[in-house]
């Protein structure tokens, strides 16, 4: 069964044509970092604005990589919830047009659960590691908009644990990065730049957040006012004029660098302390083995020192680490058309009402 996937919910406009859940023909994706660079974060209008210009082309590519036609297709899915209202809605409007043009079926898409999935196929073969054998899981999405625990009974059944309260993590790095002076999108430029040999993981104390004892939520927003306040120095009072005492001009490179290691050993450790809680509460449970497998979906994924340390953690706890490769990490249309072929058998297609949702699911 080919499915076209589309994907238009952030900043990135994604077309993938899978066959049966997993066999991936095509993943095209046309990034706007180039649009959004300059204001240091993603517009929303300039996003969707750009999604409606480029979604035919992008559809168009994605079917041609693959070597199919429109008339090849079974389905159709689109992430449909979360993420910007106006550029989900173009998303949704093209598959809609599609489903109903080509008289085929039509899968809403939660975006979320998409990654995870994505972290499920990832490093799958035929013969190894099935699918099936990473269920139940422990799910964990770290993206630009998102930082949330999932228990994954199915790859459609998920129930969210906690997630962050404030910013998400790659928002931090974000963030991080441009307190640095670093390019958008920061979370590549920060993971380079802690990777340099020399740098210091230490030489800042950033805070790591707990939250409460038994909180299964994230809070990244004190670190990153704790990077801030290393880099610029203490907030002037208002009758001085206001502003910060220096910027990260005044920084020695291994300054920076050593900022960025510290600033994502504090992430990391973060993001490991609620891993760790989340499988202790779940063995807790009533099942004696709650999880087989941790997946690990979202664009921060990509960072080599979170793989690094969930790795170890899944090796002590004796349990499959999934990560998805680079391409399927960030936002891409081919962990939708994969996710909408077990949603197909799992609940049938979705109707001409299916409409953009900016929030979470449950
Ligand atoms: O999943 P994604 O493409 O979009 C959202 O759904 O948000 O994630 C994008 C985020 C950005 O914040 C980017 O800085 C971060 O993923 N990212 C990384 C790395 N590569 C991408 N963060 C840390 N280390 C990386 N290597
Ligand atoms: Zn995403």
């Amino acid at each position: 069964m080919h499915i076209l996937g589309i994907e238009t919910s952030c900043d990135e406009t994604a077309a993938s044509v899978v066959v049966d859940g997993r066999r991936i023909l095509s993943n095209v994706v046309a990034s706007q970092f180039d649009l959004h660079a300059e204001y240091g974060g993603v517009v929303p209008e300039i996003a969707s604005r750009a999604h409606a210009e480029r979604i035919r082309p992008i559809i168009d590519a994605a079917l041609a990589q693959a070597c199919v036609s429109y008339a090849d297709l079974h389905a159709v899915a689109v992430g449909h919830r979360p993420g910007l209202i106006g550029s989900l809605l173009v998303g949704v409007a093209a598959a809609k047009a599609l489903a109903w043009a080509l008289s085929i079926p039509l899968v809403g898409v939660d975006h979320l659960q998409a990654h995870l999935y994505a972290a499920a196929i990832g490093h799958d073969s035929e013969d190894q590691n099935p699918i099936a054998a990473c269920y139940p899981a422990l799910g964990l999405v770290v993206s630009g908009g998102h930082t949330a625990m999932y228990h994954c009974q199915t790859p459609t059944q998920t129930h969210r644990l906690g997630g962050t309260i404030d910013d998400a993590v790659g928002e931090a790095f974000d963030k991080v990065a441009t307190i640095l002076g670093l390019p958008h999108p920061g979370g590549p430029a920060i993971d380079a730049l802690a990777g340099e040999p020399d740098a210091d993981d230490r030489a800042f104390d950033f805070p790591v957040s707990r939250l409460d004892r038994d909180s299964l939520d994230f809070s990244f927003s004190g670190l990153k006012t704790a990077v801030l306040y290393a880099v610029r120095g203490n907030p002037r009072p208002r009758e001085l004029g206001g502003g910060f005492e220096r910027d990260h001009t005044g920084l020695s490179h291994a300054q920076k660098r050593d900022v960025a290691a510290s600033f994502q050993r504090a992430a990391c450790r973060a993001i490991i302390i609620k891993l760790e809680r989340a499988l202790d509460d779940l063995a807790r449970g009533e099942n004696t083995r709650a999880v087989r497998s941790i997946l690990v979906g979202g664009g921060v994924s990509a960072n080599s020192r979170l793989r690094r340390e969930i790795t170890v953690l899944g090796h002590a706890r004796n349990l499959d680490v999934r990560m998805p490769p680079m391409a399927l990490c960030v936002d891409n249309a081919a962990m939708i058309a994969s996710l909408a072929h077990h949603q197909l058998a799992a609940h049938g297609p979705d109707d001409l009402t299916l409409t953009a949702v900016p929030t979470t699911g449950a």
